[in-house]
């Protein structure tokens, strides 16, 4: 079932957003971890990351630690409890490593606070100024699905490493990177039957507007399903797609990561990179595992997605995934999970005209992720 809200035309959701939540980017993406030095150094060797700054008790933060790394525009916080009655224990319990925080960077985050607020939004943090020796920040935050938050960072009148209360950090050791760029979309995964109504929040509450939608006809019920909405904000920087599970033969794999997330939470984060075969050269060659396709996904690849830049053998031995839109085509590739639980992955994507997701790869990428679950034995 559709709402009004999420048919709006394009246009007018870009009138309305910039009235009343411009928003500039991707601050940051947050991960809750138990044991955030070692996420950092993985992120670091696998992924390229940079460090950039630090918190903790050095800098007189007893109770938590949060170390900062960048690369290209993407800024990851990974944040782990110290002290035993740290808050954080309970999310680390429940969901394993996660994504806590989606921090947006806005010109007026008390404007967008109050907002959000009115239309609808559970309130995670009043508007609140921090400040140091670098200028100030304001702060604020609302829900989204499940656990996961968003925060709003106004922060120009800000020039310090990261934010108040962290310092600059350099460890010394920083693997080359690895041409990760901006995160192009993240995903969320939200239980049975909540697609629409949180589809329906960014719709009403944060003014984003439905770009595409899959539902399990898109792919074969022979696999396991899910259905998909992908709602985008007005400038089409920020695109936040929506999993449910659908019922199909096997246990949806979102149905598995609900069941051990402990919830709904973010699913996997896309980075763009301007390379994706230089790319995913690095990140193999530093131990990322990736999913498989069979040889057979090749076989017809050039018949399925015509003419392309890159060499077929080169990307079959790489595992490189290739879908077409009426735009263009696009390069892509995930991870197998990147922590424990069968939770969060990364994606990897090179857009070379297409504004789509890959849904002509669902069908091949539902059977590798089948057989990871089979071997989990979840499925
Ligand atoms: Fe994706």
């Amino acid at each position: 079932m559709e709402t009004p809200s999420l048919n709006r035309t394009y246009k007018k959701v870009v009138e309305e957003a910039q009235d009343f939540l411009p928003i500039l980017g991707t601050d940051y993406v947050e991960l809750i971890v138990g044991n955030a030095k070692q996420s950092a150094h993985y992120f670091k060797t696998a992924f390229g990351f940079q460090d950039l700054a630090f918190s903790g008790m050095e800098t007189g933060r007893k109770d938590q630690v949060s170390y900062v790394l960048q690369q290209g525009k993407i800024r990851l916080v990974l944040t782990a409890p110290l002290s035993q009655d740290s808050h954080l224990w309970e999310h680390v319990r429940t969901h394993g490593d996660g994504v806590k925080v989606v921090a947006l960077w806005v010109e007026d985050a008390t404007k967008a606070f109050q907002e959000t607020v009115a239309r609808g939004a559970k309130p995670y943090l009043e508007p609140t100024v921090e400040s140091d020796e670098f200028g100030r920040v304001v702060k604020s935050g609302i829900y989204t699905y499940g656990e996961t938050v968003h925060l709003f960072i106004e922060r120009h009148e800000y020039s310090g490493a990261f934010l108040p209360g962290f310092q600059p950090f350099n460890s010394g050791f920083s693997p080359s990177d690895t041409g990760l760029k901006f995160i192009d979309h993240m995903v969320g995964n939200v239980d049975w039957g909540q697609m629409n109504t949180w589809c329906t929040f960014y719709a009403e509450v944060m003014g984003f507007a439905q770009l595409i939608s899959f539902d399990d006809k898109d792919i074969s019920t022979d696999y396991t399903a899910l259905m998909s909405k992908v709602m985008s904000n007005g400038s089409g920087f920020i695109k936040f797609p929506i999993n449910e599970p659908a019922k199909g033969k096997k246990k949806s794999q979102i149905e598995e990561y609900i069941e051990y997330y402990g919830g709904p939470g973010v699913q996997h984060i896309a980075v763009a990179t301007d390379n994706i075969v230089e790319t995913v050269t690095a990140l193999r060659s530093r131990g990322v595992q990736f999913l498989e396709v069979p040889d057979s996904y090749y076989e017809d690849l050039q018949h399925r997605v015509g003419q392309i830049d890159e060499e077929i053998e080169v990307l079959k031995s790489l595992r490189i995934l290739v879908d077409r839109d009426d735009q263009g085509y696009l390069l892509q590739l995930f991870t197998k999970p990147v922590v424990d639980r069968p939770t969060i992955f990364i994606e990897i994507i090179q857009r070379k005209g297409a504004t789509s997701f890959g849904k002509g790869n669902f069908k091949a990428l539902f059977e590798s992720i089948e057989r990871e679950q089979e071997l989990r034995g979840t499925l």
